[in-house]
């Protein structure tokens, strides 16, 4: 049997320059110094680093499975190389999804991110890694549910034989930490009773009953892991496509509708989702508006094969940034429309989350100061 390759999207915000908007060069350097080591010493196969927004993601290739201790410490480590080049420069909310002091052998429920996928290489390994700022993990359940359970969107369901049987979701409740596995068509409207309350439910995993894995989530919630406001969980998604998975149009097309996602600034606005490329992500409107940035690439015989960006030099290959063309130009407008119309309801609701949702909160001191005021009707 062929042997495994493990596809691990790590992702945190260490710090960043001009409030919450862009990791410094330096430390993305720091950050690199450390995974090519990892890669010298035979820890993981080939990585890219990524960002989008303020969040920084690291991409790594190894044969060594989901949650593997050597690789989660290889990416902490970097981080904090990161992190304290961050410090040192003082750069604004430096390690700031880094919650503990020491690594204690898997990077969840420390702060960080994580979105892995082990899986014996097809003859043709498609995968985008999807990276949001500013807002949930149940984001991607919209568009989730749309690729995958949508025939009108994925025309795949109906029309290829391997997709034709439908897909498995794993959803979480981020509150309770419980998950269920749940099938669409079967249960289609079940699963969107769930689903469709976004405080609670997230997709973890999309499964082909025997193609396997075909898209993984972060879902770390990092509010509840912290048990305080220390930012948003900027999640990121991994999904394989082609060849019985949704084509790769079929997976981008649901991000044409900006659709609105919770955890715009100050983790406590609903904002129109904005697809860019990861340069064009650095949110520069009212701290966004929410980005989600898209690369793809193919996993060849364990590494990551990209493209040779323009001006480059030769021998430098890039993932693909689906976002970056004018096509997306009218989704961007769109969105940047919706934006500017949530935004004339200031701190109303449905323009800010819901009072047990919001991430800074007066209300308890406001209430206590009001007491004695405060006459039955
Ligand atoms: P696959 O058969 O590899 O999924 O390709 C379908 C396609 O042509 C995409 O539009
Ligand atoms: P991040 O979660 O991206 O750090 O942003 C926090 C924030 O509150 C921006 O307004
Ligand atoms: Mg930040
Ligand atoms: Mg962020």
């Amino acid at each position: 049997m062929a042997e495994k390759v493990t596809l691990s999207v790590i992702k945190a915000d260490v710090g960043s320059v001009a409030g919450h908007s862009c990791p410094h060069p330096s430390m993305i350097a720091k950050a690199k110094e450390l995974l090519d080591g990892g890669v010298k010493s035979k820890i993981i196969n080939d990585f890219q680093i990524s960002r989008s927004g303020d969040d920084m993601e690291f991409i790594m290739t190894h044969n060594s499975g989901e949650n593997a201790k050597e690789v989660h410490e290889l990416a902490w480590n970097a981080f904090i190389a990161a992190a304290d080049e961050a410090k040192r420069l003082k750069l604004y909310a430096a390690g700031q999804d880094l919650l503990t002091d020491a690594f204690s052998g898997n990077v969840r429920g420390q702060g960080p991110g994580a979105a892995e996928v082990e899986f014996e290489e097809r003859k043709a390994e498609s995968v985008v890694v999807f990276m949001a700022d500013k807002c949930g993990p149940s984001a991607y359940s919209l568009p989730i549910c749309r690729t995958f359970m949508d025939p009108f969107t994925t025309t795949g369901l109906v029309i290829d034989p391997r997709a034709h049987q439908g897909y498995d979701f794993e959803v979480v409740d981020v509150i309770d930490h419980k998950r269920v596995v749940m099938s669409a068509p079967a249960e289609m409207y079940d699963l969107l009773t769930l689903l469709g309350d976004t405080t609670r439910y997230a997709v973890k995993r999309v499964i082909h009953k025997e193609l396997g894995i075909a898209a993984v989530i972060s879902t770390e919630k990092l509010n509840i892991t912290a048990g305080k406001y220390v930012g948003k969980d900027d999640p990121v998604m991994v999904v394989r496509c082609q060849s019985g998975f949704p084509a790769l149009g079929e997976v981008l097309q649901p991000f044409a509708f900006p659709a609105l996602v919770a955890g715009w600034m100050r983790g406590s606005h609903y904002g129109a989702w904005f697809p860019c490329a990861s340069e064009e992500s650095t949110p520069t409107f009212y701290d966004g508006p929410p980005r989600v940035v898209c690369i793809g690439f193919q996993v060849s015989n364990g590494k990551i094969q990209g493209i040779e960006p323009p001006n480059s030099a030769p021998g430098k290959h890039v993932p693909v940034d689906m976002f970056s063309g004018k096509e997306w130009d009218y989704v961007r407008n769109k969105a940047m429309e919706i934006c500017l119309y949530i935004r004339g309801h200031g701190p109303f609701m449905p323009a800010i989350v819901s009072p047990d949702e919001l991430e800074y909160t007066t209300r308890p001191s406001v209430l206590k100061k009001l007491e004695p005021r405060m006459e039955p009707l």
